[in-house]
This record gives structure tokens, sequence and C-alpha cells, in this order.
């Protein structure tokens, strides 16, 4: 039960921010929106409907925003990774709670500065590392603290990317304006970095990293392939057609916002012909993925880490082994086994239920509400702080061969 009613703000009103506005719009004795922000006038007027908000709520300009508005208990960050620090820096004077989109910053030292500045002014920043309220990710972390199953020895991780979300995401789309963003590792894995240090503990020795591959090179393409997908002959076979992913399947669409008047269809074809998601993955020349990246922590306590990242994989999942003295806790997100050395019967957990649930299994839900309902109590421990973020990030950084 929270004590009042929650002001929240947002900035950054893309795919994420609207997920955790959904939860707000579901529960106003918990928050309300009091104003919002976007550099794209079309999203901030979408979402200025959804919540009937005024005009003089509602900003195109991150400056003005952060100027103008007053009385916020919580602004809600989900512009791209560039803006994180210095739109957290702001919030923070402003004496504003945040949940903040990972990475939390791009640079290790605005990572541990944004950390010093939560603690110095008291004011909470929740990063958004949604795996640690999924009751699956959940288990597994209460599963190595049983006492019967002994210590961790060994942890390997692998987090299969899948071939839409690879081609979408990190060969075609966002993530190739490097300007904007990390690289793909640091994007995608900085979550699988934080669940095995939170099995683990911090206490990070060494990193190794491992790259092997581009998924995709001119020198790969089919003989004859063009451009863009829409004027392919080689289309009908390609596992990786544009035109297959967004207008067949309709996939992966939600952020090709129609013009006014215009068919869904219409903008499909339209991004198909003029946009960066039409091009033949072959041809994009200008993204860092990588076929696969390894991983290695060496702890102080002697536990060893992998964390794989795959690409081209028709699942798109987390796959977990975790070596205990007594034990071996396995897990495909599907299901969690624990298999015992000492023959004792193997214990079999199910959440296939969670496959169904969308939001991360709601887990996007319950990061929003746990800092609601902290604000509203006073309370001041969170699963997710700054503080905690901080070594996830700098694993990242080094695996990057990144000052750190
Ligand atoms: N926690 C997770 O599981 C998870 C998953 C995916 C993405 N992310 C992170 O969330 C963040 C947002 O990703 P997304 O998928 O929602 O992206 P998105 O592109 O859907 O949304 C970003 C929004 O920010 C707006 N924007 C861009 N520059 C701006 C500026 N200067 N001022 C104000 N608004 C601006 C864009 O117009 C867009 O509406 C990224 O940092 C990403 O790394 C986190």
């Amino acid at each position: 039960m929270t004590e009042k009613t929650i002001r929240i703000a947002a900035i950054g009103l893309g795919n994420r921010t609207c997920k955790y506005l959904r939860f707000v719009k579901k529960n106003p004795s918990m928050a309300t929106l009091t104003a919002i922000a976007d550099s794209d006038r079309q999203r901030l007027l979408a979402v200025q409907e959804r919540f009937g908000l005024e005009d003089n709520a509602c900003f195109t300009s991150p400056d003005e925003f952060f100027s103008t508005v007053k009385d916020v208990d919580i602004c809600i960050i989900g512009t791209p990774d560039k803006y994180h620090y210095d739109m957290t820096v702001r919030a923070l004077a402003n004496g504003w709670n945040v949940l903040l989109e990972k990475p939390m910053a791009q640079e290790a030292d605005e990572c541990r500065k944004i950390a010093e500045l939560s603690q110095q002014t008291g004011l909470m920043v929740s990063v958004c590392y949604v795996l640690r309220y999924h009751p699956y990710f959940v288990k597994m972390k209460e599963l190595t603290t049983r006492p019967d199953l002994g210590r961790i020895l060994s942890v390997r991780h692998v987090e299969r990317v899948g071939i839409d979300r690879t081609t979408h995401t990190y060969v075609r789309g966002p993530w190739t304006y490097k300007e904007m963003h990390t690289s793909m590792f640091f994007s995608k894995c900085c979550h699988d970095v934080d669940f095995v240090l939170w099995l683990t503990g911090n206490d990070v020795r060494t990193v190794s990293s491992f790259k092997e591959g581009r998924p995709f090179d001119p020198s790969l393409a089919p003989k004859g392939a063009a451009n863009r997908c829409i004027c392919c002959s080689k289309e009908g076979n390609c596992r990786y057609s544009a035109v297959d992913l967004y207008l067949r399947r309709r996939d992966w669409i939600k952020g090709f916002i129609p013009y006014p008047d215009e068919e869904e269809r219409d903008t499909i074809l339209r991004m198909l012909s003029e946009s960066r998601f039409g091009r033949c993955v072959y041809n994009c020349t200008d993204t860092d993925a990588v076929d696969r990246q390894t991983v290695v922590l060496e702890m102080e306590s002697r536990i060893r880490s992998e964390i794989v990242m795959e690409c081209i994989t028709e699942e798109d999942n987390r796959l977990t082994e975790i070596q205990c003295e007594n034990a071996v806790i396995s897990g495909d997100e599907t299901t969690i086994t624990v298999r015992f050395k000492d023959g004792r019967e193997d214990e079999s957990y199910d959440f296939s239920w969670t496959k169904g649930l969308g939001y991360h299994a709601n887990a996007d839900f319950h990061i929003i509400e746990d800092l609601i309902t902290a604000v509203a109590s006073g309370r001041k421990e969170l699963r997710t702080s700054a503080a905690d973020a901080v070594v996830s990030h700098i694993v990242c950084l080094k695996a990057d061969n990144h000052p750190a």
C-alpha cells in the first residue's frame, strides 16, 4: 500500500517508457503522470492524448522540461543511451528520484558519478535491470542461496539474441547509430552480466572477452542480391528478409508510426523503401554486431563465470547452468532443474506460465511499482540501485576494451 499518489514525469516516450506508463495508467491511486517530453512530436502527442495532459505539461525540448517542470517525485528516463547521464544528473539536481533505463551511462566515470549523486542527495535511482524482478530469475537467485546446494563454483550463462532481434535492432536498426548507443554486448548483455553478478557477488577480479565474426558481410550476400529486400529477387528464400519480418509477419513494427491517415501496410512499405529498416542485412556495414561474444569473469571468491552472447539463433532466450558444490541448477527460462550430486531426486520448477505474459513476465511493472512504493513509504532499499549497477557496467566496458 502506498501512502500518497506519486507524481511521475517521463522523458523519451518510446517502447520502454510506454511500458512503465501502462502501469501508471492502470494504478491511478498509486501514481499520476504530470509531465512528459519527447523530441518526436508525434510520440509526445500520442502520450498526451492517452493521459489527457494539458499542453503546458508536454515538451519537445529536454531543456524546457528540466527547467520548467516542478513537483515531481519520480522521473522516468527512457531516451537513447547517449542522453542517460546528462538527464539523470539534471533530474537529481531537480530533486527527483529516477527510473533510469539501462545502460545507466556510457562511461565508467559517469556510472560512478550517478551512484555517488544518488548517495549524496538521498534520491533513488533505479536502473532498469528488470530480470531482478522476473519470477524465473528470482527463483534462480533464491535457489543459489539454499544451504543444501552448497556454494557456487561456476556459472555459464548464454544469451541467445535471436535472428529477428539481431537484424532489427543491431544490424539494420537503432543500435547502429553509434553516437547514440553503446556496443551490442553492453546494450544486450549488461542485464546478463548483472544477473550473474547478482548470483555470485560483485567481487570481479578479471574480465576477458572474445569476439567471433560478423553475422553479415557484403562478401556473404547471395549472388545478385539487391540493396533493399523489397526489390530483391532472392528475398523469398532469405531468412533475414525485411519484407518477411515487417510486412508478412508484422513483427517488430511498433516503432513505425504511421503518418496521419496512412494505413499500416503503407507505412511498412514506405519504411521498406526508404528507411534503414528496408536494407539488405549483408549491406549493413555500419553495424558492430558480432556472431558471438564470450566474456569470462574470474571472481575474488574463485567463482568463474562465462557469459555468452549468440546472435544468429532461432530461439530468443537465455540458458543458465550453475555448478554448486552439491547440485547443478540449470534453466532455459521455461523450466529450472536442480540435479543433486548425492543422488537425491531432481527438483523441477515450471515457468512456462511466464511465456505469454509479456512485459518481461510483468517485471516491467514490478520494477516501477517497487520504486513508487519505496518513494511513497520512505523505504530506501531497491533491488536495482545505481550503486549496485555500476559493476556490471564496468564489466561491459572492459569487455569492449573501453577505459573503465
Ligand atoms: N530494460 C530493458 O529491458 C530494455 C530493453 C530495451 C531497451 N532498453 C533501453 O531503453 C532505452 C530506450 O529504448 P527504447 O527501445 O524505448 O527506444 P525508443 O526509440 O522506442 O524510444 C526512445 C524515445 O526517446 C526519444 N528521444 C530521443 N532523443 C531524445 C531527446 N534528446 N529528448 C527527448 N526524447 C528523445 C525518441 O523520440 C523516442 O521516443 C534505451 O536506452 C535502451 O537501451 C532497455
